[in-house]
């Protein structure tokens, strides 16, 4: 879903850097092949991560929703040779296709899959992240960003996908995964000491980082 109109965003993905042949060839195999493919970051998400990714130096990310592998493997092209991401999914038929694809990729030896919910996953990990991209269940961005919030690098930040919910965020009482999302976007909004964005770009993008602590 992407609140900029076709047209717009294609020439926007025209003159950014573009994705690889096997991130493009396991874009166009989920858009085909499996179900719920608009969840895809697509392509202008991905150069703008990449952006970011170069910007602030990331080397390690944790990513909540893996579906077929295509973020994580955008983000992974992106990283330092010794660059890692943990990811993890609840499904396994997309994550068996997540990792068929990073097979082909140099980069895919970067990526650690985990296959769990996002909550008990991330009572296993207790190390920081310079990255963590919560693009998982909606009901759990909340706590998604709480266990962000305390598990960044002193550079580190967050990226939060489908914050505007194809706009249906402006109105409370919509249904369960809207208020969740406008609740993550309040509590996101009221993190004090953090530095943040909320930009309309595709469906929403959230940015949250540490406020330097000279300022
Ligand atoms: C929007 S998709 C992720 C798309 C992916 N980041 C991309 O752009 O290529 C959301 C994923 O969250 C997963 N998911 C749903 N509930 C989950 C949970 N409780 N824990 C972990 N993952 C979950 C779904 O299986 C789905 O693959």
């Amino acid at each position: 879903m992407s609140l900029t109109p076709n047209n717009i965003e294609e020439y926007c993905i025209n003159h950014s850097s573009q994705i690889s042949e096997v991130a493009r060839s396991l874009m166009n195999f989920t858009r085909s092949e499996v179900h719920g493919s608009r969840m895809l970051i697509g392509e202008m998400e991905a150069s703008f991560f990449k952006f970011l990714i170069h910007l602030r130096r990331v080397k390690k990310i944790l990513e909540l929703g893996t579906y077929t592998g295509f973020s994580s493997l955008i983000m992974a092209e992106a990283l330092p040779r010794d660059g890692e991401i943990i990811t993890i999914d609840i499904n396994p038929h997309t994550t068996e296709i997540a990792k068929k694809y990073w097979a082909q990729s140099p980069h895919g030896k970067k990526i650690k899959s985990i296959l769990k919910p996002g909550p008990e996953a991330l009572s296993e990990i207790k190390e920081e992240f310079d990255l963590v991209f919560i693009d998982a269940d909606k009901n759990n961005y909340s706590y998604y960003l709480e266990w962000a919030s305390n598990h960044l690098s002193e550079n580190g930040f967050i990226i939060t996908d489908n914050t505007l919910w194809s706009g249906k965020v402006l109105q409370a009482g919509v249904d369960k995964q809207t208020d969740s999302i406008r609740e993550h976007n309040q509590k996101a909004f009221e993190l004090a000491g953090f530095t943040k964005t909320l930009l309309p770009i595709r469906d929403g993008i959230f940015l949250i980082t540490r406020t330097p602590k000279e300022n």
